[in-house]
């Protein structure tokens, strides 16, 4: 799927559900409650569903869930009863949940370009708060070797230590980085 000529997963050299097992790995072993801050076509919510208690999955664009039911490799999002879909600007969504209420993240938001707001200081804090003390969580950026991504990184993992996180490690195999708590 595009959004605004921007590909959602990756699919040079690679296709979207490696690039999701990818992300995964990262923050692996799967535990407990997950929040994945942007839904897209749903596959890290349906695949780390496979292994979490429950999993809270944010999406803004109600466009973006009509193709989500019309296609065949979402259909778990719908029907499976550990997936709760909330439909809503994740940054006003996550202050609306419990400190340390879940034990990891997945965030995974369209191009800077496209969203500051979800690479901002102020949405690192939450995402912070709302995560248990051992938690993980990973942030899809992009292609660590493109100049735009490459030079987002550096604000990324700066901002995500200013919001309190413990210790931040690049992932380039997963085009991110893992922030502990
Ligand atoms: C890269 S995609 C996520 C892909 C997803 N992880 C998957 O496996 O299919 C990013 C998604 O974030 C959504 N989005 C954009 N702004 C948002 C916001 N403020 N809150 C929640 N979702 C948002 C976009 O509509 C898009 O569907």
């Amino acid at each position: 799927m595009l959004i605004a000529g921007f590909v959602m997963h990756r699919i040079k050299d690679i296709d979207p559900m490696q690039d999701t097992l990818r992300k995964i790995a990262t923050i692996s072993h799967i535990v407990g409650r997950v929040l994945d801050t942007a839904t897209g076509l749903g596959y890290t919510a349906i695949e780390v569903s496979k292994a979490a208690d429950q999993v809270v999955t944010i999406e803004l664009d109600p466009s973006v869930q009509e193709i989500a039911r019309l296609n065949p490799w979402s259909q778990a999002l719908f029907n499976d009863p550990k997936i709760h879909q909330i439909m809503g600007d994740a940054c006003e969504v996550v202050q609306t949940f419990e400190d340390e209420s879940f034990s990891r993240v997945i965030h995974d938001p369209p191009t800077f370009s496209l969203a500051g707001e979800l690479y901002s200081g102020a949405f690192y804090q939450q995402l912070y708060r709302v995560l248990k003390r051992g938690g993980r969580l990973f942030h899809y950026i992009g292609d660590p070797h493109s100049k735009a991504s490459g030079s987002v990184t550096k604000g990324v993992l700066r901002r995500l230590q200013e919001a309190g996180f413990a210790r931040v490690v690049r992932k380039p195999e997963a085009y991110g980085a893992v922030a502990y708590k």
